[in-house]
């Protein structure tokens, strides 16, 4: 009887902090007036909007507030709403809205050519709706660089800060790879820090204390809901331009709602006015191809009328790869994320992830980032990786020891990859994912980076604090091991002296950590200011303008980004009147 009434009381706690949750500000419509169902579109304000954008996703959420508080703002976006939603709201989901792979997921699959799978954002917040929830911010080389104004850098940080970003609860396992880096020499300790600096640290999240994931999203809280319009499922299929003057010119665009049904937004006539695309890294490049903007060649084949040749679109697109060890441990360890992080001065970066073993249903038994069932197929080379394979693995994975899921990985992922690759169209359906090539390791340098990131691995699993966690009196770590290799969750490297057998490792087991980016380079397709060259009214705003992703993990920098551009922009047409 006891433990009966024991899981009964934890049933009634559960359910009561659903309710209480549920009462919370993050689950009240009448706090979102702005959110409509793009159905209910109507040419309102009558003469156009100043500024539309492309994309509710992770910067142009930001954008949209900043802009609506001087203008009117369009922001169409294709996916659903994230409030009320507990695959996106809650941590321990995680895995649950990337396995789901339904039109109505926010969550679209798509397999690069490498044969690795990968996610993008299809819901109002965009990645930050899926991803793992590690905030943190870019090098000041990389802000050097992308030539921002520092001061005002250093402003849209904390305006993102302030509203979503949290100081993480330490979970074990996150501070046993906090402790196993620094005693590996991953030194000095720097603390909790949204800093990008070398050395371990702990970075910021945007889920709070009870596993509540914030997103972009709220940031349109933050906008004049006067001026602030958002559609939910309006999917922009292309560009609208006028092509009489002496370059094109956005117009505005054209979009279908939920019931398939199509409708023109357009601009107003004032000379500032723009469309702005965040639609994404691969959502950008593949709007500007769908709107007769790319290599005229591949435009011509589908039948797209060319408005500019443009050879660069869709070209230098990368994503960083990451490789991992499954480390099992004695006893299960807590659920985590990504918290704690080591920077190396060889530039790869070295972090964690825990899944959740105990549980006696399939679903909630997982492995954090590196679950199987989402597509983290390492075990399987890319090549033979399949959804199907993903989707076979969910269905049999209660039959593998629980042990198998005792345990949490640490995995490494190479900053700023050399390797590049390419994006083009399949056909003209803008709802189909377009073909993407990253040619992970094809550069040397990125595949020697893997193998000092795997050796750094090695070195923290050998360490005194990890010994803890592993070995007992039955068994060591190579042996713990071994076994988790027969239950096929691990390939361990063969021999981590030997370089080679390293080099094969780091092919065999690539996964993504989802930091692709590329496809709309500065000097090539947008200019400094991220306006599309050769066209006028029509910028582009989010990651797909990167040609490294920043920090150790980008979406910080992405969502200060809109921030910052939102002002730039208010700040070019209204100078100090701005007041911002
Ligand atoms: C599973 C996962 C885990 C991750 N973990 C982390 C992490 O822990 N920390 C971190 O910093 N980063 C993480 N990332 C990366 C980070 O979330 C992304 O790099 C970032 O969110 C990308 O931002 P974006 O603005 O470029 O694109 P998105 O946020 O994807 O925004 C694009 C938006 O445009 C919409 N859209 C696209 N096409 C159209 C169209 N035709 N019409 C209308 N709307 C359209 C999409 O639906 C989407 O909402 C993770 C990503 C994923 C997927
Ligand atoms: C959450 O995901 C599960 C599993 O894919 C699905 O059955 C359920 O409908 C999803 N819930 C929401 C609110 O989308
Ligand atoms: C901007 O912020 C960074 C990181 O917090 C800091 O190191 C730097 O000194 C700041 N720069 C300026 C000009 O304020
Ligand atoms: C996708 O890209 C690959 C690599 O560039 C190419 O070989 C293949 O033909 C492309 N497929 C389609 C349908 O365009
Ligand atoms: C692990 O497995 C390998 C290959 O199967 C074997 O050579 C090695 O001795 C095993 N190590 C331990 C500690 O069991
Ligand atoms: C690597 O180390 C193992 C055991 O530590 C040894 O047997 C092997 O010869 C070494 N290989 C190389 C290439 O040095």
């Amino acid at each position: 009887m006891a433990p009966k009434f024991g899981e009964l009381f934890l049933k009634i706690l559960l359910i009561l902090s659903i309710i209480k949750s549920s009462q919370g500000r993050e689950f009240s419509r009448k706090n979102y007036p702005y959110l409509k169902m793009a159905s209910s579109f109507s040419l309102s304000p009558p003469r156009g909007y100043d500024y539309i954008i492309v994309g509710g996703g992770t910067a142009g959420c930001p954008l949209a507030a900043t802009l609506s508080q001087k203008y009117s703002v369009l922001l169409l976006e294709r996916g659903g709403s994230p409030y009320g939603n507990v695959n996106v709201s809650y941590l321990q989901n995680f895995h649950i809205s990337l396995a789901d792979t339904s039109p109505q997921s926010p969550s679209q699959a798509f397999i690069s050519t490498d044969g690795v799978i990968n996610a993008r954002a299809r819901v109002l917040g965009g990645g930050t709706c899926i991803n793992a929830g590690f905030y943190t911010r870019a090098s000041s080389s990389f802000v050097k660089e992308a030539g921002w104004n520092i001061e005002l850098v250093n402003e849209s940080y904390p305006w993102i800060e302030r509203q979503i970003v949290h100081w993480p609860k330490l979970a074990p396992w996150q501070v046993a790879l906090k402790d196993g880096l620094l005693e590996a020499g991953v030194s000095p300790f720097n603390g909790y820090t949204y800093d990008h600096l070398y050395g371990t640290k702990v970075g910021g999240t945007i889920f709070n204390k009870n596993g509540f994931r914030h997103t972009a999203a709220d940031l349109l809280a933050s906008g004049s809901p006067k001026n602030l319009n958002v559609l939910l499922h309006a999917t922009v299929l292309r560009i609208l331009f006028n092509v009489r003057g002496s370059k094109p010119r956005a117009v505005g665009v054209l979009f279908k709602d939920e019931n398939g049904k199509q409708h023109r937004a357009i601009l107003n006539g004032r000379r500032q006015s723009e469309v702005i695309l965040s639609s994404g890294a691969l959502g950008s490049p593949q709007l500007l191809l769908l709107s007769g903007i790319g290599p005229k060649q591949d435009l011509d084949k589908l039948g797209i009328p060319v408005i500019l040749n443009n050879w660069h679109v869709g070209k230098g697109m990368s994503d960083n790869p990451m490789n991992s060890i499954f480390i099992p441990t004695k006893k299960p360890v807590e659920q985590s994320l990504i918290q704690s992080v080591g920077i190396t001065k060889m530039g790869s970066f070295i972090e964690a992830s825990s899944g959740f073993g105990q549980s006696s249903d399939s679903i909630h038994c997982h492995h954090g980032i590196m679950s199987a069932e989402i597509g983290q197929l390492s075990t399987t080379p890319p090549k033979l990786r399949t959804i199907e394979a993903a989707r076979k693995y969910s269905k049999t994975k209660n039959d593998l020891p629980r042990e198998a899921f005792q345990g949490g990985f640490i995995l490494e992922k190479i900053d700023g990859p050399l390797s590049r690759g390419h994006l083009n169209l399949v056909d003209t359906n803008v709802d189909n994912n377009p073909n993407v090539t990253f040619n992970y390791f094809n550069h040397p340098y990125d595949l020697q980076r893997c193998v000092y990131g795997i050796r750094t691995i090695e070195r923290i699993v050998h360490t005194k604090q990890f010994a803890k966690l592993t070995e007992d009196d039955s068994y060591s770590i190579e042996m713990l091991l071994n076994m988790s290799v027969k239950a096929n969750v691990n390939l361990i490297p063969k021999h981590t002296n030997d370089t080679a057998s390293l080099e094969q490792f780091c092919r065999d087991t690539v996964i993504t950590i989802w930091h692709y980016h590329g496809g709309c380079h500065i000097g090539q397709v947008v200019d400094k200011e991220y306006k599309v060259l050769g066209v006028d009214r029509l910028r582009v705003v989010d990651g797909s303008t990167y040609d490294s992703s920043p920090g150790t993990n980008p979406q910080a920098t992405v969502m200060m980004m809109g921030r910052y551009m939102g002002v730039k922009i208010l700040r070019k047409r209204l100078g100090k009147r701005a007041g911002v």
